[in-house]
């Protein structure tokens, strides 16, 4: 068997885009080839949530698609995080700053990048952040990582030859 690939994706919170996007990418990996070959986490720059389940709008607009991420808990983006992933994939410019600011960079294994710069998806290249926004938000954050999905399975099968 070979090594897990290892995907994490972060945003502010760690309670509204990034555990929707673990929800997401968890099961359309898990109905793609590359089901059981790929470890995905969510994380994020801040901490005022930690321990926390997602922001309740995001759990409701991720069942309303059939996905559960009920039991997901907010953890904070720390500087081990660069040595424990291949991949961190960033919602928005803004966490991705964060996450490089974060050190030791060096000898760190993790790439970082946006979520969906990464998955080549056209159009925009930020998730935006949907906390103080209402329904409408979420279901855009939704279709966004829906998008992006087929694009994240390609991507990576394809740096990986799986
Ligand atoms: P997220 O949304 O980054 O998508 O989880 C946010 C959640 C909480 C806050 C900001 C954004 N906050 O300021 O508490």
């Amino acid at each position: 068997m070979a090594e897990p690939i290892r995907l994490l994706v972060v945003c502010l919170g760690n309670i509204c885009r990034s555990p929707m996007a673990e929800g997401v990418l968890r099961a359309r990996i898990g109905a793609s080839p590359l089901a059981g070959q790929v470890e995905v986490d969510s994380a994020g720059t801040g901490d005022w949530h930690v321990g926390q389940p997602p922001d309740r709008r995001a759990i409701a607009k991720a069942r309303e698609h059939g996905v559960d991420i009920a039991g997901l808990r907010a953890r904070q983006f720390g500087a081990a995080d660069h040595h424990d992933f291949d991949w961190v994939l960033c919602a928005d410019r803004s966490n991705l700053r964060d996450v490089r600011r974060v050190a030791p960079v060096e000898g760190a294994r993790a790439r970082s990048g946006l979520l969906l710069e990464w998955a080549a998806l056209e159009g925009e290249d930020e998730i935006p952040d949907p906390y103080t926004g209402g329904a409408a938000q979420f279901e855009h954050v939704f279709q966004l990582l829906d998008a992006a999905a087929d694009g994240i399975v390609a991507r990576l099968r394809r740096e990986y030859r799986r």
